[in-house]
C-alpha cells in the first residue's frame, strides 16, 4: 500500500511531495508524468480528460510499496486497497488564482479549476472512496516550510480531516460571480 497526495492543480502537491519523500524515503510516482508517457493526455495536462480505466491499469502494474504517487486523479485511478493514506491538500481559490496566472493558464481552465477547489470536487470523490484512509490538510497562508511541518505531523498521527469551506467563504465575500461567472 502507498502513500498519496492529492488535491487540484497547484494545491502543492509537488513541492510538498519531493521534501516528504526525501524524509520518508519514498520515491515519487507522478501520475501525470505516467499518464502522459503513456499518451494518455492530449495537450492539455491537468484536466480529467484521460482514459482513468487505462490508467488504473498502467498504474497497478507499475507501483511499488516505496512510492509517494502523486497526481490530482489519484481517487479516480486507485482503489482503496491500494492506499495506506490518502493527503487531500486544500488551498484557497484565491491563492491558486495568482498560480494558475503564473502558469498562464486560460480563464477557462482558471474557472474550471477555482471552480472545482470552491467545490471540492476531489476532495468529496476522495473521502467519499477512501473514507478513513484520507487526510485533508489546508495549506493556505503557509510557508511552504510550515506546510511540509503540518503534512508530516497528520501523517504520523491520527488526525482526522480539517475542515474546509470555500463555497462559504467566497459567498460572504461576494465573490460567487468573481469565480463562476464569465
Ligand atoms: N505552502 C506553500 N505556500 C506558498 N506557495 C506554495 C506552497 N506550496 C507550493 N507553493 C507554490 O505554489 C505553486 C504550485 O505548487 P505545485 O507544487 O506545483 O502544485 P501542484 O503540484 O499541486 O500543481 C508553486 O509555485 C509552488 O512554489
Ligand atoms: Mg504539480
Amino acid at each position: 500500500m502507498s502513500l498519496v497526495i492529492t488535491g487540484n492543480p497547484g494545491v502543492g502537491k509537488h513541492t510538498i511531495a519531493e521534501k516528504i519523500a526525501q524524509r520518508l524515503g519514498l520515491v515519487i510516482f507522478d501520475i501525470n508524468k505516467i499518464a502522459k508517457d503513456a499518451g494518455l493526455f492530449e495537450e492539455n495536462q491537468d484536466t480529467n480528460d484521460v482514459d482513468t480505466e487505462i490508467l488504473e491499469k498502467i498504474i497497478a502494474e507499475k507501483i511499488s510499496e516505496n512510492n509517494l504517487i502523486i497526481g490530482h486523479l489519484a481517487p479516480y485511478v486507485l482503489e482503496k486497497n491500494q492506499v495506506k493514506k490518502m493527503i487531500i491538500l486544500r488551498r484557497s481559490p484565491y491563492d491558486l488564482i495568482k498560480v494558475y496566472k503564473e502558469r498562464r493558464y486560460p480563464d477557462e481552465k482558471i474557472r474550471e479549476n477555482t471552480g472545482s477547489e470552491i467545490l471540492g470536487i476531489i476532495s468529496h470523490d476522495a473521502i467519499s472512496k477512501f473514507e478513513e484512509k484520507t487526510i485533508q490538510i489546508d495549506i493556505t497562508g503557509k510557508t511552504i516550510q510550515e506546510a511540509i511541518e503540518k503534512v508530516m505531523v497528520m501523517i504520523s498521527g491520527n488526525e482526522g480531516d480539517e475542515k474546509v469551506d470555500w463555497l462559504d467563504l467566497v459567498t460572504k465575500n461576494n465573490d460567487l460571480q468573481k469565480f463562476f461567472v464569465d
